[in-house]
């Protein structure tokens, strides 16, 4: 069994993804940690995020797993636990540009098709229904409205101890949205076959419920 989930920015998708994963005791698979551990590590080792070539390399050569995949996951890059590390402010900024590489996309999306082959899973990201699992058994689009997913982004970022001022996280997740929206592979759409859930006015129990009555559990 494959369940896709795709969806702008803060739209409460991985929260939903884990949710669901546990519930059905399928493997979360967090596409987005992936995308940002790569982003992390060209940062630590200097790397320029315009130069394909070495991004393409880098992921290449760089191993990223996940820990626990039932409980407190954790992301593991080369051995070293980033899990908190990826969603600084800093990786927020930079991710959708690595992202947006052709030759960097190729390499993610073969290491996650690789990732789902064995296992009932349940996978979070942005081209997740259109290139990664394009044989889904369930493909959702989660979405909410800017202000509302600028809000419980705010929000994390508090909680991990980060200062921030509103209005440059709702630009920042904006421009990351049109970045992720606009690039000419693996960009963030609806598809026909796509169930296309606003979790604006849902909260997460009722956003499980609907989810699980659609998968007829
Ligand atoms: O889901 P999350 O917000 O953590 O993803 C971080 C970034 O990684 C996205 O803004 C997007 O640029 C990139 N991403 C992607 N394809 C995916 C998952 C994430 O391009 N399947």
């Amino acid at each position: 069994m494959q369940i896709a989930i795709d969806g702008p920015a803060g739209a409460g998708k991985s929260t939903i993804a884990r949710m669901l994963a546990r519930e059905l005791g399928y493997v979360y698979i967090d596409t987005g940690a992936m995308y940002r551990a790569l982003t992390w590590k060209a940062i630590k080792n200097n790397i320029e995020l315009n130069n394909s070539q070495a991004l393409y390399e880098l992921a290449r050569e760089t191993k990223i797993q996940f820990t626990n995949p039932s409980g407190d996951q954790r992301v593991i890059c080369d051995g070293e636990d980033v899990t908190e590390a990826i969603r600084s402010p800093l990786i927020n900024a930079s991710v959708s540009l690595v992202a947006a590489k052709a030759e960097v996309r190729k390499v993610m999306v073969a290491k996650q098709q690789q990732m789902a082959k064995f296992e009932s899973v349940v996978m979070d990201g942005r081209d997740i229904g259109e290139q990664v699992l394009p044989d889904a058994d369930y493909k959702f689009f989660i979405t909410a409205s800017l202000p509302e997913r600028a809000r419980r982004r705010i929000a994390e970022l508090q909680s991990q101890g980060y200062e921030v001022k509103p209005a440059e996280v709702e630009k920042e997740i904006q421009a990351r949205d049109q970045m992720d929206c606009e690039r000419s592979v693996g960009a963030l759409k609806t598809l026909p076959d796509s169930i296309v859930i606003d979790t604006s006015l849902l909260n997460t129990e009722q956003l499980l419920g609907k989810m699980l009555d659609i998968i007829g559990e």
